[in-house]
């Protein structure tokens, strides 16, 4: 499904060059549940932006189902990114003044999806999140775990093949954290691929495979 070769991301800060990641060569699978796993700056984040086409290669290639998409820019990199992805983020990310309903809705609102499919793409998904009976409630206030779900509801909402997190469970206890694992457990058997940023080693295990990064070079996997 998606292939790096030689996957380097220098970023110049001054006189300073980083390489956030350094000529990785990955193959990722459909339906691979993946984690992510490394200290901090070891590059964690700049692969999942890589991968998910918000942040574009240096040197090297990436290849989505095997065509070379390495060199998409603007509107054809934001097709792909619509297409084929959805990010879920430490964060949340969600508008807090906009509803449950109205911030799943965003996505589809943008793929100039019909009010009536909405309707129902949003409501199936709510249900299948657990969060339908708040759906009417302003995003800043719920809990942590039900935004997060707000979120992942969100990225799932486009039906996107793709769900990247970025340390989705980072600022939940370990209650919520283990919910939220669950919804991916879900998410996953539901037939997406999903590629997770953590630090946490009992929410990587739930990944089949744990991809281990230092100073931007993949040190197991
Ligand atoms: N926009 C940027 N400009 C300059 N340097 C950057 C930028 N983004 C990342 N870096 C550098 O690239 C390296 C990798 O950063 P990255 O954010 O990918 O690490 P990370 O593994 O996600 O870390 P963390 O666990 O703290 O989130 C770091 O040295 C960082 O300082
Ligand atoms: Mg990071």
């Amino acid at each position: 499904m998606i292939k790096l070769i030689n996957a380097k991301k220098s970023y110049q800060n001054g006189s300073v060059t980083t390489d956030a990641i350094n000529n990785l060569n990955l193959e990722i699978f459909k339906d691979e549940y993946i984690a992510i796993m490394g200290t901090s700056g070891s590059g964690k984040s700049t692969l999942l932006n890589v991968l998910g086409g918000m942040d574009v290669l240096s040197s090297g290639q990436y290849l989505f189902e095997g065509k070379d998409i390495t060199n998409l820019k603007g509107k054809k990199l934001d097709l792909f990114r619509k297409k084929n992805i959805g990010f879920v983020f430490q964060n949340f990310a969600l508008l807090d003044q906009y509803t449950v309903y109205e911030n799943v809705e965003l996505p589809l609102i943008s793929q100039k999806v019909s009010v009536g499919k909405r309707k129902k793409i949003i409501n199936d998904i709510l249900v299948k999140l657990q969060i339908e009976d708040l759906k009417n409630k302003r995003a800043k206030e719920i809990s942590g775990g039900q935004q997060q779900r707000c979120a992942i509801a969100r990225a799932m909402a486009t039906g996107a093949p793709i769900i990247l997190a970025d340390e989705p469970t980072g600022s939940l206890d370990s209650k919520t954290t283990k919910e939220i694992m669950d919804v991916f457990d879900q998410v996953h058997k539901e037939g997406k691929t999903i590629i997770m940023v953590t630090h946490d080693e009992e929410v990587a295990k739930r990944a089949q495979r744990i991809i281990r990064l230092e100073d931007g070079i993949i040190v197991s996997d």
